[in-house]
């Protein structure tokens, strides 16, 4: 029985590697695709996220527009990482699938409370801001959510577009905060996991010399979108974020961590976003989220590179 998930995703070549790999493994069912504005404007992010369903061969995959702009505060995009179309690198086809024409926030809220309670995972890899609209819309899915697998903050590495905050909490701190609040069970794939998973030019090559069509876009893809972080880190590769919330439902145990309160900082300028985890319970905050810590990066990109191989 293969699990039912949403996928909420601001793409963004990272979230098109993580929509690949769903794509290609039949332990899920994609019901829909959710996208947000995140690493650029909806308008975009709903434009990629369609190109990325058709290259993988699944045209009838629903896309499902949501938020132009984070709850409370101004949108704040990162083409410097994407691009100024969020996916530079291939050059993918127009999408001739339109956009589906129900609202994301209420396609997730029908899709919640149509499924049996406890059956629908949702897998975030951009700003929480669609998550949060739809807690505040319906409060009663907070209890039929089956999981909500997110990539998001970080603690030990801190943050990415701030010292104190990762790019997809910081975006929209307040969503996130109700999303951490809600009660739902939480796995959080931290820059402190994703940091680990470097696309070393040895891995990206596995990808470029796949006799596919997705292999070598996956390659071109990662080309572009590492450049910004091997020169920010210096390192060979940058970090693959969303393909980790992916590979954690896939392979859970190529991943540790442990459960932890979560809490976001809303008030600061400073540390406006930070994820505040209380790793070694020094209060009574609520465990409201397992924080993965680690990640066997080679186990990742084979079955990263396993899947990819068999779409088109
Ligand atoms: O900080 C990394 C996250 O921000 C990833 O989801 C990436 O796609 C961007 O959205
Ligand atoms: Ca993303």
């Amino acid at each position: 029985m293969s699990i039912p998930i949403i996928i909420d995703t601001d793409p963004g070549q990272d979230d098109a590697i993580a929509i690949f790999l769903a794509i290609a493994s039949p332990e899920l069912n994609v019901i829909g695709l959710t996208t947000v504005a995140g690493n650029v404007p909806v308008r975009l992010t709903s434009l990629n996220a369609r190109k990325i369903c058709e290259v993988a061969g699944r045209p009838d995959i629903p896309v499902f527009a949501g938020a132009e702009r984070p709850l409370l505060r101004h949108l704040v995009t990162a083409e410097e990482v994407h691009g100024r179309t969020g996916l530079d690198g291939p050059v993918l086809p127009d999408p001739q699938t339109p956009l589906q024409s129900e609202y994301a926030v209420d396609f997730i809220v029908r899709t919640l409370m149509d499924h049996p309670s406890g059956t629908v995972s949702l897998c975030t890899l951009g700003p929480l801001t669609n998550i949060g609209l739809a807690l505040l819309r319906e409060p009663r899915i907070a209890s039929r959510i089956k999981q909500i697998v997110a990539m998001g903050g970080g603690y030990f590495e801190q943050g990415n577009i701030t010292p104190a905050a990762e790019f997809n909490i910081f975006v929209d701190p307040h969503a996130a905060r109700l999303v951490f609040e809600c009660g739902t069970p939480i796995t959080l794939i931290p820059l402190d996991c994703t940091h680990q998973a470097l696309t070393t030019a040895k891995r990206v090559e596995a990808f470029r010399t796949m006799q596919n069509r997705c292999g070598p876009a996956t390659a071109e893809m990662l080309d572009f979108f590492e450049r910004f972080d091997e020169n920010k880190y210096g390192t060979d590769g940058g970090p693959l974020h969303d393909p980790c919330v992916i590979a954690w439902l896939l392979q859970p145990t190529l991943f540790s961590g442990k459960l932890v309160n979560v809490s976001i900082e809303c008030e600061s300028e400073l540390t406006m976003g930070a994820t505040v985890v209380d790793w070694w319970h020094v209060t009574r905050r609520p465990r409201n989220a397992t924080v993965i810590r680690s990640v066997d990066a080679d186990g990742l990109f084979r079955l990263l590179a396993e899947r990819i191989s068999t779409l088109p």
